[in-house]
């Protein structure tokens, strides 16, 4: 028997930070670097020029928002506009924006885990489109859509923005596009971004930037865990490492111990030493190219309906439907 069973891993992070950090090779996953200092973080990296995604992507709305009005709005039948992982909303605003202009008759559904960054984005859209109807929803993106099934009989147009899906391996994302498949009507739409393979240099400056600000947000990791779970990683004894696999597609974010270290988590009980340069893989930011999102779409029983690029071929957005 384990002496941490005495503890209560009462939360998921709490699980997931103990699994990751007894393992070999060790682990943690990036869905918890997103803390308020976290959510700071993601958003100076969107301000980066290196982190090309984000203003391509806005390039890409921007550019196809009447044909997008023309294909959501359909027969002019009231819709829900769904966002999972809404953030700070300010590429999807350009098509509230458009879509308010033409009139088009829908709402607009932001799920987000945090209910503060919900909180924020309601506020603004209510002054900066005050037209505009808002229904916040706040949970996991399962939980959540699961309630928005049950509430309306509308098209549901859902946005999975930003190249978010990256995030997940190839298997989990056939588990989350499957699960979406299975709250989608005939009739609904699945939009979504996959960053695209490229000259890897590209990917890799985004990934790695000089100023630090991408290795500050990989090593908030640690800060939240020494805050949330009374530990004492010496953060500045770690590296950011970041490799990228032009044949798989697959950037790979690492935390790098420079030297050897103990570090006590007081919270789980936990005692971890590294060695030097022993790894902590952090994040992978999976990149795509047709035949991946084709194959990722049949095996979750989605049909590629339509594509939007950019010039430099860059970045895609997909539109999807049941198959
Ligand atoms: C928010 C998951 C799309 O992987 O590109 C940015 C997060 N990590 N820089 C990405 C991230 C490092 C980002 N996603």
């Amino acid at each position: 028997m384990h002496k941490q069973l005495a503890i209560s891993l009462d939360t998921p992070f709490k699980q997931e930070v103990y699994e990751g950090l007894t393992s070999y090779p060790k682990f943690l996953s990036s869905k918890y670097i997103y803390d308020e200092a976290g959510d700071k973080l993601f958003q100076n990296i969107m301000d980066m020029p290196e982190y090309y995604l984000t203003n391509t992507e806005y390039d890409i709305l921007e550019q196809n928002k009447t044909d997008l009005a023309q294909i959501f709005g359909c027969g002019k039948k009231p819709f829900h506009l769904i966002e999972m992982g809404a953030g700070d909303g300010k590429k999807t605003k350009i098509l509230l924006r458009h879509f308010t202009e033409q009139n088009l008759e829908f709402i607009f559904r932001p799920i987000d885990i945090s209910q503060n960054a919900l909180n924020q984005l309601q506020n603004n859209l209510k002054t900066e489109i005050p037209q505009l109807r808002t229904e916040p929803l706040q949970g996991t993106y399962f939980e959540t859509l699961q309630k928005l099934n049950l509430s309306t009989d509308e098209r549901k147009i859902i946005l999975f923005l930003g190249s978010n899906i990256g995030n997940l391996c190839h298997e989990e994302a056939v588990e989350f596009l499957s699960q979406i498949q299975e709250y989608m009507q005939p009739e609904d739409l699945l939009f979504i971004g996959f960053d695209q393979k490229k000259n890897p240099e590209t990917i890799l400056n985004a990934y790695n930037d000089e100023t630090g600000i991408t290795a500050k947000f990989n090593k908030n990791l640690l800060v939240r865990i020494n805050k949330e779970l009374d530990a004492n990683f010496n953060v500045d004894e770690f590296k950011h490492w970041e490799v990228y696999d032009p044949e798989t597609g697959t950037a790979k974010s690492y935390l790098v111990a420079k030297s050897p270290q103990e570090v006590f988590l007081q919270a789980l009980d936990l005692h971890v030493s590294f060695k030097a340069w022993e790894t902590i893989h952090t994040e992978i930011s999976q990149k795509y190219d047709d035949n991946t999102v084709q194959w990722l779409a049949e095996q979750s029983n989605l049909t590629i309906v339509d594509e939007f690029c950019d010039q430099k071929k860059y970045y895609k957005n997909y539109l999807l439907k049941k198959s």
